[in-house]
């Protein structure tokens, strides 16, 4: 017998601001063609200005406990994956502990920029297998328009704000293929390429939360193979091939990137959620975000077959592979 962390239900939030391509238009030398054509990206929603990213974590925590008809005081633990808190500390995750109403387990967040998600379900996944929790909150939530420089067009015009919650459940399994939940993980990161995605502030060097730096192009030639490399790792780890994909549920930095790694995989762009039109770039909010939208547009199912990938600053990239 093994036991296997399975998701219960997702849920999410949006912020209510829409913001087309054509915002930009009017303050920066930008077209909406060059962001659709480079990015794939349409619009992107923006946090109204009295809204933090435990706001947006909380109201997809609660869509979760309600789609999963679970009390908060059922679960063990919070762990909330973030690069834009409200506060330096405490964590985003014990607010949002406090605020749905758990007064016992523990909440932490995690840091790992736009591949946050991937490792907090890894992380998820390793408390439950270890026996330390049966039932956890998994949230990537995020305020990237905070840190945005609106005088860089090359980095403004792809970032928005959301919120992305599962819940996961220590269920036993037969320790084949066959189970559902997460079945493997695979983590990497490469601090030499910390240039390539960074923020330009925090608490022991300006003592300023700073502005979002990107050598993009860069980091777009790294992006492909290193996430169809993840990605095969953790089919691989379960014997799985690309045939037994039913979803990649990708992280949504850019439709180019998307495509270019589906097509390394051998998978077509009909297997593939994206959500990077109406979204943006939402670092670790995108791949929970984009899950919600493949269960509710009626295409992921249970029992389906997801690989999930991220990348971001660090560089830290990752892959989970889940039955869903
Ligand atoms: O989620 C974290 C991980 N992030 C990513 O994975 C992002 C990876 N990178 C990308 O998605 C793409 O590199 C971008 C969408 C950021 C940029 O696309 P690109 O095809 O790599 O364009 P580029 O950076 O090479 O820029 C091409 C041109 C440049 O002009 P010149 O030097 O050729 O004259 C830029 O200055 O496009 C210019 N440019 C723009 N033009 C109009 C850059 N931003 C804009 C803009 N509007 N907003």
């Amino acid at each position: 017998m093994t036991i296997r962390a399975v998701v219960d239900a997702v849920g999410h939030y949006l912020p209510e601001r829409v913001v087309p391509n054509s915002h930009f238009e009017s303050f920066l030398d930008t077209s909406d063609e060059w962001i659709r054509t480079r990015s794939g990206i349409e619009s992107r929603r923006f946090a109204a200005e009295d809204q933090t990213t435990s706001d947006l974590a909380v109201l997809a925590a609660e869509e979760a406990l309600q789609k999963a008809g679970m009390s908060a005081e059922e679960l063990d633990g919070v762990l909330v994956a973030t690069s834009t808190p409200d506060l330096t500390f405490p964590s985003v995750a014990t607010m949002v502990q406090s605020r749905i109403g758990m007064t016992r387990g523990f909440a932490f967040d995690v840091q790992a920029v736009c591949a946050g998600f991937i490792y907090a379900l890894a992380n998820a996944n390793a408390l439950i297998l270890a026996g330390q929790a049966k039932k956890l909150l998994v949230i990537g939530a995020e305020t990237f328009s905070r840190i945005m420089d609106w005088d860089d067009r090359a980095t403004c015009v792809l970032f928005g704000d959301g919120a992305g919650a599962l819940i996961l459940s220590a269920e036993d399994g037969s320790g084949t293929n066959s189970d559902r939940g997460i079945l493997s993980t695979d983590l990497n990161s490469d601090g030499r390429h910390k240039d390539m995605l960074y923020v330009d502030g925090g608490v022991s060097s300006t003592g300023t939360s700073g502005k979002l730096r990107m050598q993009g192009n860069l980091l777009f030639r790294q992006a492909v193979e290193k996430l169809s490399f993840t990605a095969d790792t953790s089919l691989s780890k379960v014997g799985l091939s690309h045939e037994d994909v039913d979803w990649i549920v990708p992280h949504q930095a850019n439709i180019r990137i998307i495509a270019g790694t589906a097509k390394k995989l051998g998978i077509p762009m009909e297997r593939v959620i994206v959500t990077v039109q109406d979204h943006g770039n939402t670092s670790a909010a995108s791949i929970p975000l984009a899950m919600a939208a493949g269960v509710e547009e009626g295409k992921i199912k249970r029992g389906d077959i997801l690989v999930s990938e991220a990348i971001g600053g660090g560089l830290a990239w990752g892959s989970v592979v889940l039955r869903w």
